[in-house]
């Protein structure tokens, strides 16, 4: 019997190593999910060619082009709006979202944070600030979480968490290294989890 799929739009900011998690998941012909559409918005980002490769349509939609934010959402919502979309994952897409563009999609956005929510999480929590912090906090434990999308950053209810040993003398990159290699396990278990309606 053939698995109905949910259709995905997968926004990316740079090298969209959380995006070919997805792509490669999806070519699985039991997996409930497909990607509909790539959006970048940042020109040259990797994840655009990931896309291309994969046969998916990769817009960009530059944020520096537009003049405010809302101006910006009002694109994105739509070119969102010309493909099948049930679920937006947010994979490493480095704008904050207005409430207004949040709420027009509700528990339909998740995303992606490379620690353990609710701690290590919020405004300027990004990127290897985030490893900065949990190596700086002296924690034995990080991981990562995928959680949906609310207004307040990172405060979305969690779907799914991984965790990973923090080591003696880990540095920024070998703990995001060992963080990202679980993101890219748990994101397409927190989407098969969604569309099998499990989260
Ligand atoms: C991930 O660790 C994500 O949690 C963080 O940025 C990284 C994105 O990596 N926000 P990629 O673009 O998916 O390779």
């Amino acid at each position: 019997m053939a698995v109905e799929k949910l259709n995905l739009a997968v926004l990316i900011s740079g090298n969209g190593s959380n995006l070919q998690a997805l792509i490669d998941a999806c070519t699985l012909l039991d997996f409930p999910a497909r990607v509909a559409v790539v959006i970048s918005n940042r020109p040259g980002a990797y994840g655009l060619e990931r896309a291309a490769k994969a046969g998916i349509p990769a817009i960009t939609l530059d944020h520096k082009s537009y003049t405010g934010r809302s101006d910006f959402e009002d694109a994105l919502q739509s070119a969102l709006s010309d493909y099948p979309v049930d679920l937006i994952c947010l994979a490493g897409f480095m704008r904050i979202l207005t409430a207004d563009f949040i709420n027009r999609w509700p528990n339909k956005i998740i995303n992606t944070h490379p620690a353990l929510l609710p701690k290590f999480g919020g405004k300027g929590m990004y990127g290897e600030h985030v490893h900065t912090a949990v190596l700086a906090a002296g924690e034995r434990i990080s991981g990562c979480s995928i959680h949906y999308v609310i207004p307040e950053v990172d405060q979305g209810p969690v779907i799914l968490q991984k965790t990973v040993p923090v080591e003696d003398g880990d540095s920024i990159e070998t703990l995001a290294a060992r963080v990202i290699a679980q993101e890219h396990i748990a994101y397409p278990e927190a989407v098969r989890m969604i569309a099998e309606k499990r989260a």
